[in-house]
């Protein structure tokens, strides 16, 4: 089979929150297919960006009392890192607010324009006379007209009554608390009934869409005249200004999937890739993958617009359900509305990659995070039954390498092997599920060889030296075979797997042949079993006061800290405040990271003090870091040390961190709104 071209999109974060574990699901799920992809020799690019239009990025810019450029960059450095740490790589990630996706909303909104489908007409709003802006329907409560319950938003209540926020009783603007008048503006609308016929066929025909979504649309759209959509908002809006109507913008869902094609450009240019080749071209696929709550922005009205300007239509729309926490929606009162951020402070994130991978399927049925059972699947499967294979066996054949011929090992390699292309399979179907249950019944396959074997009884006789080469051959390359199937999901663990055994994991194709001969590295520490009580301590850190009660947060509880720490490092003796005042602490940028060959600790950072002040600074945080988790962040730097020549170059600073080394180092990193160049005091 010649290698597929597929372009791949999760959907783009809006820039007014942060990630937490709900948005996870799709980025991890998104990340594992085009990691599948790439393993099994396809050419797969996988880009993203920010959605940074809209009134709530507008008001939260005005609530800060700075410009909505400013937010939507932090923003934009906070998904980044968010991403990266879990493993979530991009090609690309770019923003909706670029001049590149400016550019192609003009051209498809040409297109649209010379099709016939754009019209205008008079649409009347709640406006707030004192914010001069018009409210969208999260902006106004008030009592719901039907059942009298005060407090209410502007589109439906917490009875489940739907209404439209002209009808709401007693409105207020949350925005300033004035009463919203009526007004009416000129709007611009799709007539998207006048390709009836081609959703009629694209959505219900070509396998474009999971069978289930194909039924809904059909039922609950497709059935009866479409709407139009209305795409414009008038000012004050955040966003792009309509080309050819002045003081009018478009709304927030016409330009963020543009945004798809406006990353893929910027990736173009950076690259030198072929722009047409991938949005002009029957050849590519284009995959999207999305949460079911925006399935007819993706399925209806976005498929309309790239038929109108001569894109690619997707190949596939994936569309998956929502996360549940211990079966209830997650809540910021329980704790179980987890930020990306929280989660890394207390678990790795490798073990939310593989227990989301356990639930993933290809239906739009919820997935649920059970705690007990997280607990029992990482320490069961991961450490149980994966890492142990290669923990309990490796340090016997340090000295040796593996075997020159492959052992008999009563077929069980062989096995495997022929089982590959049904897991291959499951992975392309997006059976994320069906694919793990099928690995871990070879690990449990494994495992009973081992124990069977017992290298730990054959190490104590010398005369069993090379049965004990033999069975610790065959058990890490079952190990190896069973990293190769995982390494989509831990691909961290694909790369340490690599270095034990002196050949990466780069190609599905590895876990056909068996590994002989060759030497056999250190054994790196390579995951940890979870304690019940790290997941506590996530969900402990995660509450927060019920917000709709009060109006705001409450103080959540402090957690308890133990000794440990500060009896490892007893205080410094004492220094005058002057002494002190003599370190110039600095808020600096990462603007480049890189490992240093030959230096086993080291990483070089690039920092930026603001404006054209860069430092070269050799830290030694490798252990710790990847150079792709620094790029963007904030970090804390000694800025006054006298330059330190090192073999490697001249170090002229130092970044501060915590911790005893190896794993446990923790750069310092000031709360958000710091800049760059501000002295720490
Ligand atoms: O629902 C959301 O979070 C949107 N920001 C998704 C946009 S996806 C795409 F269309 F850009």
């Amino acid at each position: 089979m010649s290698p597929r071209r597929i372009l791949v999109t999760s959907a783009l974060p809006y820039a007014n929150g942060h990630i937490h574990l709900g948005h996870l699901v799709e980025y991890i799920q998104t990340d594992i297919w085009v990691r599948f992809q790439r393993l099994a020799g396809h050419r797969c690019v996988y880009l993203c960006a920010d959605d940074t239009h809209g009134t709530a990025i507008m008001i939260r810019a005005r609530q800060e009392g700075r410009g909505e450029e400013a937010v939507i960059a932090d923003m934009s450095a906070a998904h980044q890192r968010d991403f990266a740490a879990f493993d979530v790589v991009f090609d690309h990630y770019g923003s909706t607010h670029s001049p590149a996706n400016r550019e192609l909303c003009g051209e498809i909104w040409a297109a649209l324009r010379r099709e016939g489908l754009i019209f205008q007409r008079d649409v009347t709003q709640l406006y707030d006379p004192e914010a001069k802006t018009f409210l969208a329907d999260r902006f106004v409560k008030g009592s719901c007209p039907k059942c009298k319950l005060p407090n209410q938003y502007g589109d439906s209540c917490d009875n489940g009554h739907t209404y439209s926020p002209t009808e709401l009783l007693d409105p207020v603007s949350t925005l300033s608390g004035a009463r919203p008048e009526l007004r009416s503006s000129p709007h611009l609308f799709i007539s998207t009934e006048k390709l009836h016929g081609f959703l009629d066929d694209w959505t219900q025909s070509g396998g474009h869409l999971q069978p289930d979504v194909a039924h809904w649309l059909a039922g609950a759209f497709l059935s009866e005249p479409l709407r139009d959509w209305d795409v414009s908002r008038p000012a004050p809006y955040f966003g792009f200004e309509i080309s050819d109507t002045p003081g009018h913008y478009w709304y927030v869902w016409f330009d963020a999937p543009i945004g798809y094609i406006a990353a893929s450009k910027e990736w173009c240019e950076k690259t030198g890739e072929d722009f047409d080749s991938w949005w002009r071209n029957d050849e590519t696929e284009v995959h999207h993958f999305i949460g079911k709550d925006i399935t007819y922005f993706h399925t209806l009205f976005w498929p309309v617009m790239l038929k109108a300007s001569g894109f690619n239509l997707p190949r596939m729309v994936h569309v998956h359900g929502f996360l549940t926490v211990g079966g209830e929606k997650m809540s910021k009162t329980k704790g179980t509305f987890v930020r990306a951020a929280t989660y890394l402070e207390h678990l790795d994130p490798a073990w939310l990659r593989y227990f989301y991978a356990t639930k993933l399927t290809p239906k739009l049925d919820d997935l649920d995070l059970n705690l007990d059972e997280f607990v029992a699947k990482v320490n069961g499967d991961l450490v149980g039954k994966l890492v142990n294979l290669a923990s309990r066996t490796a340090r016997f054949v340090r000295e040796s390498g593996l075997a020159t011929t492959y052992p008999d090992d009563g077929g069980l390699f062989r096995q495997a092997a022929a089982e590959g292309a049904e897991i291959a399979a499951a992975y392309d179907a997006c059976d994320f599920n069906r694919a793990m249950r099928q690995i871990m019944l070879l690990a449990d396959r494994a495992n009973k060889y081992v124990e069977d074997r017992a290298p730990w009884t054959l190490k104590k006789d010398p005369a069993k030296a090379e049965e004990l080469r033999q069975v610790c051959t065959v058990a890490l390359n079952l190990f190896r075979q069973l990293v190769v199937y995982l390494a989509p999901v831990l691909p961290r663990l694909a790369e340490q797997t690599g270095r034990l055994l002196g050949r990466p994991l780069e190609r599905w194709s590895e876990a056909q042949q068996p590994l002989v001969g060759t030497p056999v590295g250190e054994f790196e520490h390579m995951m940890q079993r979870v304690e019940l009580k790290q997941v506590q301590a996530m969900i402990e850190a995660s509450k927060v006061g019920d917000e709709s009660a009060t109006g705001q947060a409450s103080t959540p509880a402090a957690p308890v800290d133990g000794p440990e720490p500060l009896a490892a490092e007893p205080l410094a003796p004492m220094i005058s405040f002057d002494e002190f005042a003599k370190v110039d602490l600095r808020v600096a940028r990462v603007v480049a990271a890189e490992e240093v060959p030959k230096a086993k600790k080291l990483l070089r950072l690039t920092l930026s003090l603001g404006g054209d002040d860069r430092r070269n600074v050799f830290a030694g945080i490798k252990s710790a870091y990847k150079p792709e988790e620094l790029v963007g962040r904030l970090v804390i730097c000694a800025a006054n040390l006298a330059p330190r020549q090192m073999q490697f170059g001249t170090s002229e600073g130092m970044v501060v961190a915590s911790g005893l080394g190896g794993e446990d180092i923790h750069l310092l990193r000031p709360d958000e709104g710091a800049k760059p160049g501000q002295r720490v005091h």
